[in-house]
C-alpha cells in the first residue's frame, strides 16, 4: 500500500502533488509528505491525512518544479511524524519515498550505522536511502548509478522516488513488486501509484516494469534496466474519465460506486453479452477455450471481498459448468504446498490487481505449469499482467476502500465466463443459457430497483447503529453474499460482524442469539428457501432480531421477522448480484450514522502491496 506522486517540469510542483496524494488516499492515510527540490531539498511531513499536511505546508516555501510526496499505510514503526516519507539520507542531500517493504532493512541498518550513518525514524525506507547515500560516497558515481547499485542490495518490493539536492532538474524511480505509472506531458513528467493523479494533465503513460529503472532528466525519460540497458518504453492511452475519480455530488465514494451499479454492471456486461445475436463472448478465454473443456479442476485464488466473490464463483462453475473448484485464500494458498497440475486452471481475482498475496499465489501456480486467469478491474495492473490470459471487470475506478461496484462487476463477469464455459463442455443446454442471457440483461434494471430501498434502509440503520454484534445467515449462492454483508459492516463501521451458513450456525452461533442479537438472514426465493425459513424460525425462538432480505411480494418471512427488505425477483444463480445492495446500504448508512469515515476506514487500505 502507501501512494506515491511526484513532478518534474515546468509548473508548480507542490499543488500538483498534494492533489495526487488525495487521490491516492485510499492506498493508506496515517500520515503524508513531501519532498520539493528548488535549490534547497526540503521535506515536510505529518501525521494524519493529506489534508494536515497541507495545513501544515501553508506557511510554508513550497515553490519548486520538482518534487514528490507520499500517503502513508504503516508497515515498520508507528504512524507519526517521524516515520512519515519522505525520508532524508543523513546529509539531508538526498530524499526517497517509498511504497513496499525492505526484508533484509534489518542487516543493512547495522552496516550502515557502522559506516556513520544515523537513522531518524524506524522504517525500512531510511535504510533504504542511506543505502543509496553510502553507495554514493564510496563508489564516487551519479545518484542514477547509486540507485542501480542499491537496487541489488535490498530484498523486498518497491516502488521508489529519489531527488538529490547535487542533481537538481532530475528523478530517478524505480519498482519492484509495488505499481509504479508515469504520465508524460509535454516537457513535463508524472510518476504514481496508478493513474488517477495524472489523468487530468495527461492520457500517455507507461507503466514501469518490475527490475526497471526510470530517469527523467533534462525533459527526458530514459527508462533502464537493472543491468543498465536501455527499455522500449511502451506507452499507452489511458482511457479513464476524469469524472470516474471525482464524488460527483455525493457525499461519499462508496454512495457513489453503490449508485453506480447498474452502469458498473452493464459495463462488465458489454460486448460479452450479445441478447440480439443470442451468444456471449469473452475475448480472455477464447485462447484458452480448450484448456477450459479439459480442465481437471479450477483453483480461484483471491483476498477479501474478491474472495467472496470467487465463493460465488464456486456455485456457478460447479453448477453450470459441473468442474470442480477450490477457493483459496491467496495468502494461505500460497505458504502450503499446494497440489497444481498442467491441467489445473488457476483464476486469480483482484479489483486492484496489485494485491502482493494474490501475486504471489500467481507466481507460485505458474512455476507448476497451471493456467493462470485473471480478473482484475485495474488496466494494466500486476496481475493483469502477470495473467496468461484474463478478463476485465471494466467497473471503473473504485475509490471508497470497501469494495462495491467491483464485487457485482467480479460476478458478472465469473458467472457469463461459468456459462460459456459450461455451453461449450455441454452441461449447460442451449434454452438454459437463453434463460439466463435474458435473465442477466434484466439485473442492471433490478439492481436500479434495489437501489431505490436506500432510504427505508437508512432508517433501519437508525434502529441499528449502536448495537455491538450482527450476524448474517445465507446458503447456497447467498452464503457468499452473507459473508460479504458481515465484511462490510466490520470494515466501515467497527461494529463486529460475522457471516455464517444459515444451518451451520446450529453449530456455534446460536449460542450468541438473544433478544439484543441482530440477525441479517438473506432469504430470498430458491432451493433452500424452506430451509432458511427455518433457520429464522430458530433465531426468532431465541428472541433474535430479524432484518431479513427477501424476495418481493414473499408472504411468508414479512410475519416473522422484525424488518423486511424485499428485493426483486431473480434466478437463483444470479441472486448475489441483487441481494448484496441492501447490505451494502445498510453498512453504509450504519457507518455514516456511527460518524465513522466511510471511504477511508482505521487500518485498511484499498490495495495491499505487503504480504
Ligand atoms: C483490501 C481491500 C478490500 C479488497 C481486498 C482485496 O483488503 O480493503 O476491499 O477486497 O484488499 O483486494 P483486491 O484489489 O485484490 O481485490
Amino acid at each position: 500500500m502507501c501512494g506515491i506522486v511526484a513532478y518534474i517540469g515546468y509548473r508548480e510542483a507542490c499543488p500538483i502533488i498534494i492533489k495526487g496524494l488525495r487521490r491516492l488516499e485510499y492506498r493508506g492515510y496515517d500520515s503524508a509528505g513531501v519532498a520539493l527540490l528548488n535549490g534547497d531539498l526540503n521535506v515536510y511531513k505529518k501525521k494524519g491525512k493529506v489534508a494536515e499536511l497541507e495545513t501544515f505546508i501553508k506557511e510554508k516555501d513550497t515553490h519548486a518544479n520538482v518534487g514528490m510526496g507520499h500517503t502513508r499505510w504503516a508497515t515498520h514503526g508507528e504512524p507519526n511524524d517521524t516515520n512519515a516519507h519522505p525520508h532524508y539520507s543523513t546529509s539531508e542531500r538526498i530524499a526517497i519515498i517509498h511504497n513496499g517493504i525492505i526484508e533484509n532493512y534489518a542487516a543493512l541498518k547495522q552496516h550502515l550505522q557502522h559506516q556513520g550513518h544515523v537513522f531518524q525514524s524506524d522504517t525500512d525506507t531510511e535504510v533504504f536511502v542511506n543505502l543509496i547515500e553510502e553507495i554514493q560516497r564510496q563508489n564516487h558515481c551519479t545518484l542514477e548509478e547509486a540507485v542501480r547499485l542499491a537496487l541489488h542490495e535490498v530484498v523486498g518490493a518497491y516502488a521508489i522516488v529519489v531527488l538529490s539536492r547535487d542533481e537538481p532538474n532530475q528523478l530517478i524511480a524505480a519498482r519492484k513488486g509495488s505499481p509504479m505509472v508515469i504520465g508524460i506531458g509535454k516537457d513535463e513528467f508524472f510518476i504514481a501509484s496508478d493513474a488517477t493523479p495524472i489523468i487530468e494533465y495527461t492520457n500517455e503513460v507507461v507503466y514501469v516494469n518490475d527490475y526497471e529503472i526510470a530517469i527523467i532528466r533534462d525533459g527526458k525519460l530514459d527508462i533502464r534496466s537493472k543491468e543498465d540497458v536501455h527499455q522500449t518504453p511502451y506507452i499507452q492511452k489511458l482511457e479513464m474519465e476524469l469524472d470516474s475519480i471525482e464524488k460527483g455530488g455525493y457525499e461519499h465514494f462508496m454512495l457513489k460506486e453503490i449508485f453506480e451499479q447498474p452502469r458498473s454492471i452493464l459495463d462488465s456486461m458489454r460486448g460479452r453479452l450479445e441478447l440480439v445475436a443470442g451468444h456471449l463472448n469473452m475475448g480472455g478465454i477464447r485462447a484458452y477455450e480448450r484448456k477450459f473443456m479439459n480442465a481437471d479442476r479450477i483453483i480461484i485464488v483471491a483476498c477479501g471481498t474478491s474472495w467472496h466473490a470467487g465463493l460465488v464463483a464456486e456455485y456457478l462453475l460447479e453448477d453450470l459448468a459441473r468442474i470442480p473448484v477450490e477457493v483459496e485464500y491467496a495468502s494461505e494458498f500460497r505458504y502450503r504446498n499446494p497440489v497444481i497440475t498442467e491441467r489445473d486452471i488457476v483464476i486469480a481475482i483482484s479489483q486492484s490487481g496489485e494485491t502482493a498475496d494474490t501475486l504471489a499465489a500467481i507466481e507460485l501456480a505458474k512455476s507448476k505449469g497451471a493456467t493462470i486467469f485473471g480478473i482484475c478491474n485495474v488496466v494494466g495492473s500486476s496481475i493483469a499482467r502477470a495473467t496468461d490470459a484474463g478478463a476485465y471487470t471494466h467497473a471503473g475506478p473504485e475509490i471508497g476502500v470497501a469494495s462495491t461496484k467491483a464485487f457485482t462487476a467480479q460476478v458478472t463477469v465469473l458467472t457469463i465466463l461459468a456459462m460459456i464455459v459450461g455451453h461449450k463442455r455441454g452441461t449447460l443446454s442451449d434454452t438454459r443459457l437463453q434463460e439466463l442471457m435474458v435473465e442477466l440483461g434484466s439485473i442492471p434494471a433490478k439492481v436500479e430497483k434495489a437501489l431505490l430501498l436506500n432510504d427505508e434502509i437508512e432508517l433501519i440503520a437508525e434502529t441499528f447503529k449502536d448495537v455491538p454484534n450482527f450476524l448474517y445467515l445465507g446458503r447456497g449462492y447467498n452464503f457468499p453474499v452473507a459473508l460479504e454483508g458481515a465484511l462490510k459492516l466490520k470494515e466501515i463501521s467497527y461494529i463486529h460482524a460475522e457471516g455464517y451458513p444459515a444451518a451451520e450456525m446450529k453449530h456455534g452461533p446460536i449460542a450468541l442469539i438473544d433478544e439484543n442479537m441482530p440477525v441479517v438472514v438473506i432469504a430470498t426465493k430458491d432451493s433452500s428457501y424452506e430451509k432458511v425459513v427455518s433457520n429464522i424460525q430458530e433465531v426468532k425462538a431465541r428472541k433474535g432480531r430479524i432484518i431479513a432480505v427477501v424476495t418481493e411480494g414473499d408472504q411468508v418471512i414479512p410475519q416473522m421477522a422484525e424488518f423486511v427488505i424485499e428485493v426483486p425477483a431473480t434466478s437463483e444463480v444470479l441472486v448475489p448480484l441483487v441481494s448484496v445492495i441492501p447490505l451494502q446500504l445498510l453498512s453504509y448508512h450504519i457507518a455514516v450514522l456511527r460518524g465513522c469515515n466511510v471511504d477511508q476506514p482505521r487500518n485498511l487500505a484499498k490495495s495491499v502491496t505487503v504480504e
